[in-house]
């Protein structure tokens, strides 16, 4: 794992310090910050190293098929099982099994996950006998799950098992010293892939639109973009990066689509002319901006009841990029 920031150290060393105890531990970060990666660090760095490390994405099924998977299935279990089958708790017995986007996990799921963590016990679908296993849950999630279990969609008590140990990734626009260190890693691996020599570096301009971007994606936009800006260079110096792969003149927007099909003139979603600079001597760009943003950001809190997931929702913002936002200008109460 790449990394030099002092946000990324002290998450290193907070999974050096977990990792040798038996206990669960749930990674929370945006898309793309890492969780996957940090879980397996966990493993290898724990006693159970040398065993199974399975992974499971608990938002990809449907509630039978999930729980099918974790706990298997006898024979005639269900349509279509037609032999008996292993589930994700026997087959990781011994090892860690790691739990992805936990918080999609249908409610009855989650009791049974609560019982293997509590007890070490399951029963297979369709079967009678309770099974004993031995297994590290690792969760991850990129959702507020304390929110979803006020909400009742959570169990509070399997939250609770779960967050034995909570580590927070640090998303990269907070890690900046690390953007320019993981880029350089990722060109180096694809001018690699691609049968080049050496990797001859970004021009300063492409620098500073690294620092500048905000990553909404994190660290896995940042590999693409630069896998891209390779791949696109060839090996080459890299003097231009495309953010926006879907960007073009002729792209058809969802609300220009709209406003086509409302004919033209009707009101747009956005409604809002800039300020007319013809007459002035200067202008201070930031904090122009910065108020224009606390301005939006308060009037969306205040028409939420201040409902930080529903603000969110109504500015198109993830709720974390929202929280950030609220952090950035001190809003947050
Ligand atoms: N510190 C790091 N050094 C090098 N590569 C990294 C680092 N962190 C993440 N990556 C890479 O970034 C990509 C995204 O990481 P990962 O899949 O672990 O994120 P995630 O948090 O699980 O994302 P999601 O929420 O979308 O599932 C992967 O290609 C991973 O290898
Ligand atoms: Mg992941």
């Amino acid at each position: 794992m790449i990394g030099e920031s002092a946000s990324f150290l002290e998450m290193q060393e907070h999974i050096s310090h977990v990792a040798p105890l038996n206990k669960p531990v749930l990674f929370v970060g945006e898309r793309g910050t890492g969780k996957e990666l940090v879980a397996a660090r966990l493993h290898y760095l724990s006693q159970r190293w040398e065993q199974t490390f399975l992974k499971i994405n608990c938002a990809a099924m449907s509630e039978t098929l999930l729980e099918a998977q974790l706990f298997g299935h006898e024979a005639g279990a269900y349509t279509g099982a037609t032999k008996q089958r292993k589930g994700f708790f026997e087959r990781a017995h011994g090892g860690t099994l790691f739990m992805d986007e936990l918080a999609n996990t249908p409610m009855p799921v989650q009791e049974k996950i609560l019982r293997v963590i509590e007890y070490g016990e399951f029963e297979r679908l369709g079967g009678n006998e309770t099974l004993h296993v031995d297994v590290r849950i690792v969760g991850a999630t990129n959702e507020d799950l304390p929110d979803l279990a006020s909400q009742g969609r959570f169990r509070e008590d399997l939250l609770d098992r779960l967050a034995f140990d909570v580590v927070t990734l640090p998303p990269l626009r907070e890690r900046a010293e690390d953007i320019l260190i993981l880029a350089e890693y990722f060109a180096v691996g694809m001018v690699k892939e691609i049968g080049g020599e050496y990797f001859a570096g970004f021009s300063d301009k492409v620098e500073k639109a690294l620092g500048k971007y905000s990553w909404p994606g994190n660290i896995r936009q940042l590999k693409n973009v630069i896998e891209r800006a390779v791949y696109q260079n060839g090996d080459g110096h890299i003097t231009q990066l495309v953010f926006n792969p879907f960007e073009s003149p002729y792209r058809l927007r969802a609300s220009a689509k709209v406003q086509a099909e409302e004919g033209a003139g009707s009101a747009g979603k956005s409604c809002i002319s800039p300020p007319d600079l013809s007459t002035a001597d200067s202008f201070d760009f930031k904090s122009e901006v910065q108020e224009f943003e606390i301005n939006l950001l308060n009037q969306a809190m205040e028409q939420n009841q201040f409902n930080q997931k529903k603000a969110a929702e109504f500015l198109n913002l993830s709720y974390h990029q929202l929280r950030g936002y609220l952090r950035k200008y001190d809003l947050l109460n």
